[in-house]
């Protein structure tokens, strides 16, 4: 019997993940810490405290406006949805269902199967081959400007992912104002780490969104919670994509709770900094390994054979991602920077600690 799904599904991959156990597990750029425990207790006593039987939110408002007043945004402008991938895929069906997205390649592996599953037509623009955004190209793909949308959603990453490479703020801006009829989403799930963001960019702009997630350095990636920084007019229509009371309590408490502590995040964002220098720094004596500079809690390596340096870490207890089907990729592995502890074992590992 044939199954009454569309072709476009059916015709898809599934998520390209498989789980494995490691001791040391660098594979997902996650927090190295879990939340603190002193937060989990508080948000926990909130919890027993409120009604379990009501309805939260109908669109997470109390969540939102706390989120904004961290952010420094709009609450009318902050849509909150349970993960950021979530969203990737509404903001598709907001302006791109069977209309084009345009994105780069590599890159993260969501935007491309959400277009696919979702009928628009996808074009993916190479990096160049120092890991740097070709606005020209990403110009060039849009096609001839005509006037107003929508024409679709271009997503790009920033920090990138999986090179850990960031875009000049002012190749962005050029890019906004040359695509007017366009949704420019950027995605900003590694921000923490970067010199800088695009807020300011996307307050001047209304077709510009940005993506954020309590996923890498909120260190609640087991939470899922993600949330839009957009103009009030388009947070408006895309509210109507989320489902009702979507979020839950839980997830409202204790992001509620996360963001009246921030110091732990500052702090952790600093070791992961550091780590991250030291282990660059380290792996730049390899011998026939190449790092990518990053701008996010990961490095990008390239070596002679991804699958054998895949193999040998986790021999060693050491789990990172192999990255090497991505276009241009050949022989690149990707680690999540770690604790001191879990870098250390990382760079043992590759022979690079005694
Ligand atoms: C670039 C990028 N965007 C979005 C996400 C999804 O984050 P979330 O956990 O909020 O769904 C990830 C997760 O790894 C990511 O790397």
């Amino acid at each position: 019997m044939t199954l009454p799904i569309r072709p476009a599904v059916l015709s898809s991959p599934d998520y390209p993940f498989n789980p494995v156990d490691a001791p040391v597990k660098l594979d997902q750029n996650e927090s190295f810490a879990d939340f603190p425990d002193a937060l989990k207790a508080m948000a926990l006593e909130r919890l027993r405290h409120l009604p379990w039987h009501r309805y939260t939110d109908l669109n997470a408002e109390a969540l939102s406006e706390a989120i904004a007043a961290h952010d420094r945004w709009t609450a009318e402008g902050t849509v909150v949805t349970t993960g950021s991938n979530v969203l990737i895929s509404l903001l598709i069906q907001l302006c791109a269902l069977g209309g084009r997205v345009v994105t780069v390649t590599p890159n993260f592996a969501l935007y491309a199967l959400d277009a696919k599953l979702l009928g628009a037509s996808l074009t993916e623009v190479p990096l160049r081959s120092d890991a740097s955004l070709d606005i020209d190209a990403v110009l060039a793909a849009l096609g001839p400007a005509s006037g107003d949308g929508p024409h679709g959603v271009i997503y790009v990453p920033r920090p990138h992912a999986p090179t850990g490479s960031l875009c000049a703020l002012d190749e962005l801006v050029r890019l906004a104002q040359a695509c007017p009829g366009w949704l420019l989403v950027i995605d900003e799930a590694y921000h923490h780490f970067a010199a800088d963001d695009a807020r300011e960019l996307a307050r001047r702009h209304d077709h510009v969104v940005l993506l954020r997630t309590f996923s890498k350095a909120w260190g609640l990636a087991g939470l899922r919670l993600g949330y839009a920084l957009a103009s009030e007019a388009v947070a408006r229509q895309l509210r109507k994509l989320v489902p009702p009371f979507g979020v839950s309590l839980m997830q409202t408490v204790c992001a509620q709770v996360a963001l009246e502590h921030p110091g732990y995040v500052q702090q952790r964002v600093a070791v992961t900094l550091r780590e991250r220098e030291r282990m660059a720094q380290a792996l730049a004596a390899h011998p026939s390994w190449r790092v990518l500079p990053s701008q996010a809690n990961f490095l990008l390596i390239r070596t002679p054979d991804a699958a054998a340096a895949h193999a040998a870490l986790l021999a060693q207890g050491v789990l990172v991602r192999r990255q090497d089907s991505l276009h241009g990729l050949q022989g690149c592995i990707r680690v999540t920077v770690g604790t001191a502890d879990e870098n250390s074992a990382f760079l043992r590992a590759a022979g690079l600690l005694a």
